[in-house]
């Protein structure tokens, strides 16, 4: 190990940070995080913050968990790797697909393939969408629907699917027969609607327009955030993704709910898509699957989907999977979390702090008139949009963002920023204290603003 010296001497000299500018993260070195407790991390400097952000909306479960970090070390001792590919497999993963399988077997979900994160979830979930459709003799259904706004991780796929320019534009082009939905975004969206509901209407009628032009054969599958994360946390009216639901029933197309924010009791429900009723025919979940200990995700289907595959040819092999799928550490990590979020009961402190956490946001807002809009109350997913002119609801510079964060940060706040929004996900075991301290540090920034 190298001393503090040394590491901030090497600090993003030979790292390139995800979603960072190389040379700005050389010029502005990135905090160095050593260690954390809880909800509480500490940097080089030794000052400690509360982590709003949750690691990156993945701590659910805290820093601190010794059931999850035992699993992981007698693992490491019993079989580190080996294989799942056809063929072999190993008890830990045989264990984690039952106790994920049992975890949202309410979502309609019986089958589970584990992917490294995320973006490997999204992934998975799209290739077997058209593989699906194919087996069942409709191989023209290869397009993909989304909504703008959305974030499905970084893959060529899930780039695709991503409905935020920022994240596209240096990749494309990108794969061909994607097509984007506006989001429900009440606050700004291209009808001027203010009204959720209705809203949610006219997103429904554009997808129904969509498909009619695209031709409902052409198309495979439709996909979402039961809540937008990354894109703002934008919250949809309860209406919208069951009429979105009733669409792609109608039309065929399966519907694949990206759970990797919202799986797991970050909204104060243990899938997001229980929130709007929906039983989605897929799921891509990771972050809160082994609470950021290990990196795991998975992809899960329900009866409809896995039947297909199940009862085909020799067509129904999976010509898809990662050297590090139902690998035995994670799957080890996979099971512990789940029996720690269930002892725990993380959806029931998330639901309690989470609207502590967004009531606190919006008497902020009645303070401070650079908040346009607060956006939250499903669990510990709270946005807050910052503005310059709140009635031509101007989008705050990032440099005031970044004065914001910074001070919020010395105020004992880490939060993250989504362009012009605060975003805060802090970790499901938070306490009552630590969500006042996020929104004091909150405050100063804004005061700072
Ligand atoms: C909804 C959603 N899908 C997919 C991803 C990608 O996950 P990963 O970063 O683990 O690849 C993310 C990451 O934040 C996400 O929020």
């Amino acid at each position: 190990m190298k001393d503090d010296n040394f590491l901030r001497a090497n600090n993003a000299r030979h790292l390139w940070h995800p979603m960072g500018h190389p040379g700005d993260m050389m010029a502005h070195a990135p905090t160095i995080i050593t260690g954390a407790q809880g909800s509480v991390i500490e940097d080089i400097d030794g000052h400690k913050t509360v982590d709003a952000v949750g690691g990156l909306w993945c701590v659910n479960l805290g820093y601190s968990n010794d059931v999850v970090k035992d699993a992981i070390a007698k693992q490491l001792y019993d079989l580190p790797y080996y294989s799942a590919f056809a063929g072999t497999t190993n008890p830990r993963a045989i264990e984690a697909s039952y106790a994920v399988r049992e975890f949202f077997a309410d979502d309609g979900i019986s089958r589970v393939f584990f992917t490294s994160g995320g973006s490997d979830a999204v992934e998975t979930c799209l290739r077997l969408a058209r593989q699906y459709h194919r087996l069942r003799g409709e191989p023209a259904r290869t397009k993909f629907l989304s909504l703008k706004k959305g974030y499905h991780g970084t893959h060529f796929g899930g780039a695709s699917v991503n409905g935020n320019i920022r994240f596209r534009t240096a990749y494309e082009p990108l794969l061909p027969g994607c097509f984007h939905l506006p989001s429900p975004y009440t606050y700004r969206n291209p009808f001027n609607e203010t009204d959720p509901a209705k809203l949610a209407q006219l997103i429904a009628q554009t997808m129904e327009d969509e498909i009619a032009f695209q031709g409902a054969g052409t198309i495979a599958a439709f996909i979402m955030e039961p809540i937008q994360g990354a894109g703002g946390v934008i919250v949809p009216h309860e209406t919208f993704m069951p009429l979105a639901q009733d669409i792609c029933e109608r039309h065929g197309i399966l519907m694949i709910a990206d759970e990797v924010i919202t799986g797991f009791g970050r909204t104060g429900d243990w899938s997001g898509s229980r929130h709007w009723g929906v039983k989605p025919d897929m799921m891509s979940c990771a972050k809160g699957i082994t609470s950021a200990y290990f990196p795991v995700g998975a992809a899960l289907l329900n009866d409809k989907v896995a039947d297909v595959f199940e009862s085909s040819d020799a067509d129904g092999s999976i010509f898809h999977g990662y050297t590090y799928s139902a690998h035995p550490v994670g799957a080890a990590a996979v099971t512990a979390c789940i029996e720690e979020t269930l002892r725990l009961d993380t959806k029931t402190n998330a639901a309690a702090r989470g609207t502590q956490l967004y009531e606190g946001a919006l008497a902020l807002a009645d303070r401070f008139d650079i908040i346009g809009d607060v956006r939250g109350g499903h669990g510990l997913m709270v946005g807050i949009e910052i503005v310059s002119d709140k009635a031509a609801k101007t989008p705050m510079d990032a440099a005031t963002m970044k004065r914001i964060h910074q001070t919020a940060y010395e105020a004992g706040a880490m939060v993250r920023l989504g362009m012009q929004n605060i975003l805060m996900s802090p970790p499901l075991t938070i306490s009552a204290d630590e969500v006042d301290q996020i929104l004091t540090g909150v405050e100063a920034g804004l005061k700072a603003a």
